[in-house]
């Protein structure tokens, strides 16, 4: 009897795990938001789930850490479900920008001032603020109750000590979400959007809830175990574009060429990729490169989609 691929990926899995694992002592766990630097520099897990529901994880899997910027993959997607591609693309751009995650230099010197993409994190804040709701609150709530319904986790909760700390020490988030307002960007308070997305930023997962949110994607927004198409596809396929452009910051060029995939990197480690018509892979490794990715977890997705053929171009 020939072995199917999810069997093989179950034969070689934690060998890669340990084998990229030695890529984290090369790293450095974000600290710039002084509650990420207590992340354990060492852990590595992934869990990858098929369509029939069959998963296979190794490493770390059992650590929580915070979606961070793979929040972003799904407040673009419930701006998009809620005002439609129109008015959110009047408020960001659809170009990558070359630039790190956090920079705000093309805001002022390109024009008309509006953030380059929805992933970097002042097109972020400019979604947050595009979420349909009539408090901060509600918003956030909207956001939480549609990562509970991707994930199929309805426990899916902040971690408040993330939050706070991000909260506290925003600085450049604050000084950017203040010029988007003075740009006619940012729909509302500044404060309530900006509280918007540090929530969404912390909002806590495993390995298996972003798997389970990235299997939705793989299959163009329906949740294949149960048939339910919770996107429209249109959205999927946007939001899967950015991911392939502009999900791994300035590196999503180098990650496209070695990976192939799309995929949407965090600052606590996690990433989250897919394989169209496939998988759905959540993984975790906070020790990041110089761009802000995992660095050992970039290094398991190579050996990964090298081995199997998965890169789309
Ligand atoms: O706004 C921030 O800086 C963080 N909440 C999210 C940044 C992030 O995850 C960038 N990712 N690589």
């Amino acid at each position: 009897m020939s072995l199917t691929e999810i069997d093989r990926i179950h034969a070689l899995l934690p060998h890669w795990v340990e084998s990229s694992r030695q890529q984290c002592s090369y790293g450095k766990v974000a600290s710039y938001i002084p509650e990420l630097s207590k992340s354990p520099i060492g852990a590595l897990g992934i869990h990858i789930i098929d369509a029939s529901g069959h998963s296979v994880s190794a490493g770390d899997t059992e650590i929580s850490f915070t979606m961070q910027s793979i929040s972003k993959v799904f407040t673009l997607i419930l701006a998009l479900m809620d005002i439609g591609e129109e008015a959110v693309f009047d408020k960001v751009g659809m170009e990558p920008t070359g630039d790190n995650f956090n920079s705000m230099l093309k805001l002022e010197l390109v024009q008309p001032g509006i953030p380059f993409n929805p992933l970097i994190n002042a097109g972020a804040i400019a979604i947050s603020s595009l979420i349909a709701g009539a408090s901060s609150t509600e918003k956030s709530c909207r956001v939480l109750d549609f990562l509970r319904l991707l994930s199929n986790n309805d426990s899916l909760s902040y971690d408040l000590d993330v939050y706070r700390s991000e909260s506290d020490t925003a600085n450049l988030n604050r000084s950017m979400a203040y010029f988007l307002k003075d740009n006619g960007v940012l729909e509302g308070a500044v404060e309530d959007v900006l509280d918007v997305y540090f929530r969404h930023c912390s909002i806590s997962v495993t390995c298996a809830d972003l798997a389970q949110m990235a299997l939705v994607l793989a299959h163009n927004g329906k949740n294949p175990l149960t048939g339910e198409q919770l996107i429209p596809r249109r959205y999927v396929q946007i939001a899967k574009t950015f991911m392939i452009t502009c999900g791994m910051y300035n590196a999503s060029g180098e990650f496209a060429i070695q990976v192939g995939l799309p995929a949407k990197s965090g600052v606590s480690g996690g990433i989250l990729t897919l394989v169209p018509g496939r998988y759905g892979i959540g993984l975790v490794g906070p020790s990041l490169n110089r761009k802000g990715n995992s660095i050992a977890g970039v290094a398991l997705l190579e050996s990964l989609s090298r081995e199997f053929d998965w890169s789309l171009f």
